[in-house]
């Protein structure tokens, strides 16, 4: 990790992230049109209104980001797409993909010329005023010259590496509930940061409370994730996400479990359903593939449980049925597949599960050969771990 010298004070560049992580952004996309009038565009956290008069806005783009580059060279005009809280997967695509960053996103024209992004909050047309130097970012000024609301509904927020929107404090509380696993999983800091190092990857510690996931902590990074982690994103505890807890509870977590998206479901489904939690306890962990059906489903679980009023249990339903499928199978893969997650559990003092160890996958295939390797070296790093909650206890 390198350091920083700034008059004379080290700053170490992990520190300066992690402090300024605490402050919460909003996400824009600045699009901009290319010359065959298709858009280019680039997710940011640090856009911020200038001046009223005149009316100015700014963002701060890498001086290294291809992004921005391509929007650079596209002129001197760009408009600011204020996403909602349920466009997290087209924040992710942008931030993430290095071509066809719309594909599969509805966008129109501003008055200007600009994409709009379909379900945006507010748009933003304005015209390059001037790009000042900020150390490794450019400080890029633009004076608004159109501006309109969007679509109804909250924006999206990002906060110590995960997403949401605005929840009431009175929520937040519910954070106390954590407190007690936090000193169980600290103990398993060095095993999660070996593990995470060793595969190259990112490990995730998911507590249950009471009915919410919570990653509580992380080491390492995927980047079938966003940098730098997803700490605090809350899940509701549902199938087919966090099987562990189902597979190691007792029989009314596994009720609880299977509760929220039983009704809809044919009998078939729901028995293959119900033999999850013993397939996982044979198999010694849990396994996801698929990466887009995950994190989809990640995501619409993550605003349902947020509260989100433009996300419906309708949505929930359809991405629950498309995740499904790659949870769990029984069969191990007999090719190379997209390894989303592999999760095991550690053991808490009284020989109950406290949380689950999840070690994330890479973006692209995974061989058959890899998984069985990576699965065996979680699960040896969660026995590790339960050992060490052990001895302490
Ligand atoms: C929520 C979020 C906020 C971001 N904010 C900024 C930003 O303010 N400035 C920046 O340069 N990159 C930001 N990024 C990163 C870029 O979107 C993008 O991932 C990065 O530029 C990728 O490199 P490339 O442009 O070379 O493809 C952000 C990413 C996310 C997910």
């Amino acid at each position: 990790m390198s350091d920083r010298t700034q008059g004379g004070t080290r700053i170490e560049a992990r520190h300066f992230r992690e402090v300024l992580g605490q402050y919460p952004t909003g996400v824009v996309v600045v699009t901009a049109p290319d010359t065959a009038g298709e858009p280019v565009g680039m997710t940011v956290g640090s856009f911020t209104s200038v001046s009223l008069d005149p009316p100015l806005v700014a963002f701060l783009p890498s001086k290294t980001s291809s992004s921005w580059a391509a929007l650079r060279a596209t002129g001197d005009r760009f408009c600011i797409n204020v996403l909602r809280a349920d466009q997290e997967d087209l924040c992710r695509a942008v931030a993430m993909r290095k071509s066809d960053k719309f594909a599969g996103f509805e966008w129109h024209r501003s008055p200007a010329g600009n994409p709009v992004l379909e379900d945006a909050v507010v748009w933003i047309d304005c015209v390059t005023d001037r790009i000042h130097d900020g150390g490794d970012h450019d400080i890029v000024v633009g004076r608004v010259v159109d501006l309109d609301f969007g679509s109804s509904g909250d924006p999206l927020l990002f906060f110590r590496g995960g997403y949401g929107s605005f929840r009431p404090s009175s929520l937040v509380s519910g954070d106390s509930d954590l407190l007690s696993h936090l000193g169980l999983i600290d103990l398993a800091r060095p095993q999660m940061e070996s593990l995470a190092a060793d595969l190259d990857t990112e490990v995730t510690a998911i507590a249950l409370v009471g009915d919410e996931m919570i990653l509580a902590a992380a080491a390492g990074h995927t980047d079938i994730a966003v940098s730098p982690t997803r700490v605090g994103q809350r899940l509701p505890f549902m199938a087919p996400i966090g099987s562990c807890f189902a597979a190691w509870g007792d029989d009314e977590l596994c009720e609880r479990w299977i509760a929220r998206v039983a009704d809809g479901m044919d009998a078939a489904e729901l028995a293959a359903l119900r033999g999850v939690p013993e397939l996982v306890r044979q198999r010694g962990y849990a396994i996801a593939v698929g990466h887009r059906e995950g994190a989809h489903l990640e995501s619409v679980a993550t605003r349902i449980n947020a509260g989100d009023p433009g996300t419906s249990p309708d949505d929930l339903r359809k991405a629950f049925f498309s995740a499904l499928p790659g949870y769990n199978r029984p069969e191990d893969p007999d090719g190379d597949v997209e390894l989303r997650s592999l999760s095991a559990p550690v053991f808490g003092p009284d020989g109950r599960i406290a949380y689950m160890l999840t070690l994330w996958g890479r973006p692209g295939l995974t061989s058959p050969a890899d998984i069985r390797q990576r699965a065996q070296a979680l699960v040896q790093a969660a026995a590790a771990a339960s050992r060490v909650v052990a001895d302490v206890a």
